[in-house]
C-alpha cells in the first residue's frame, strides 16, 4: 500500500511515531495525558482503526485496553488471533475531553499520521471501527449502519472491512454483539482468502 505519499514524509515507522508522540499541531495537544500512537505487530495484515482514545488510553498511552478494548480484544481472539498479530490505531491520536467526537480540525490534522501508519504497515485489511474511521478511510458520508460488513475495496488490493464501534456494541447489547460476530467472520473469511 504505497500509492498514497503519506509514509514518504518519514524516514522510518520509528520516526513517525517519534513525530507523533511530541504531536502539539492541534488543541488536543494542550489537554491530553499522552499520545496514544498505536500498538501491534507493524507488519500485520490486519489493522483495526478506531475513533480516539478514551479516558483508559490516555492514561495506559495504548488504544483500546478499557471495556471497548477488552471486547475489541475478545473479538479478534474469536477468529483466533490475538491484539499481538494485529495493528490497532486510532484517526485522532489524542484524547477528546471528556469523550466528545473528535473534530474534523482534528482529525485533518491528525490525517497524516494514520494515513502514513497504513502506508508502512501495508495491512492487507483494514477494519474500520465505527462512523469515524469508516466516513474518513471510505471518504463516504454512508453511516455505519449500512455499510457493516460490507467488504469495500480501498487502495493497492486492499479492502476495508467496516464494523460497529465497540463502544456502540456495549451500548446496544445482544443483537449488536451477533452482529460484531458475524461481521469478525466476514473479517477472517477475507483474511482466509487474499
Ligand atoms: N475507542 C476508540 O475509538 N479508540 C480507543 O482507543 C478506545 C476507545
Amino acid at each position: 500500500m504505497s500509492s498514497t505519499p503519506a509514509a514518504q514524509e518519514f524516514s522510518s515507522f520509528g520516526a513517525l511515531r517519534e513525530q507523533a508522540l511530541t504531536c502539539t499541531a492541534c488543541p488536543l495537544a494542550a489537554t491530553r495525558t499522552q499520545v496514544v500512537f498505536g500498538v501491534g505487530d507493524e507488519h500485520a495484515s490486519l489493522m483495526f482503526v478506531g475513533e480516539g482514545p478514551g479516558a483508559d488510553e490516555d492514561r495506559l498511552g495504548e488504544p483500546f485496553v478499557g471495556r471497548a478494548g477488552k471486547l475489541l480484544t475478545s473479538l479478534i481472539e474469536g477468529i483466533g488471533m490475538t491484539r499481538a498479530d494485529v495493528y490497532i490505531a486510532n484517526v485522532v491520536k489524542c484524547r477528546p475531553p471528556g469523550n466528545r467526537d473528535p473534530q474534523p480540525v482534528e482529525i485533518d490534522t491528525c490525517r497524516p499520521f494514520l494515513e502514513a501508519q497504513l502506508d508502512f504497515i501495508a495491512p492487507r485489511v483494514v477494519v474500520t471501527l465505527g462512523n469515524f474511521a469508516t466516513k474518513l478511510l471510505l471518504d463516504t458520508k454512508t453511516g455505519i449502519t449500512k455499510l457493516r460488513g460490507e467488504v469495500q475495496l480501498y487502495r493497492d488490493g486492499a479492502v476495508v472491512i467496516p464494523v460497529l464501534h465497540p463502544s456502540a456494541v456495549l451500548r446496544n447489547g445482544g443483537a449488536a454483539l451477533a452482529q460484531a460476530r458475524a461481521d469478525f467472520v466476514v473479517i477472517r473469511r477475507t483474511l482466509n482468502a487474499s
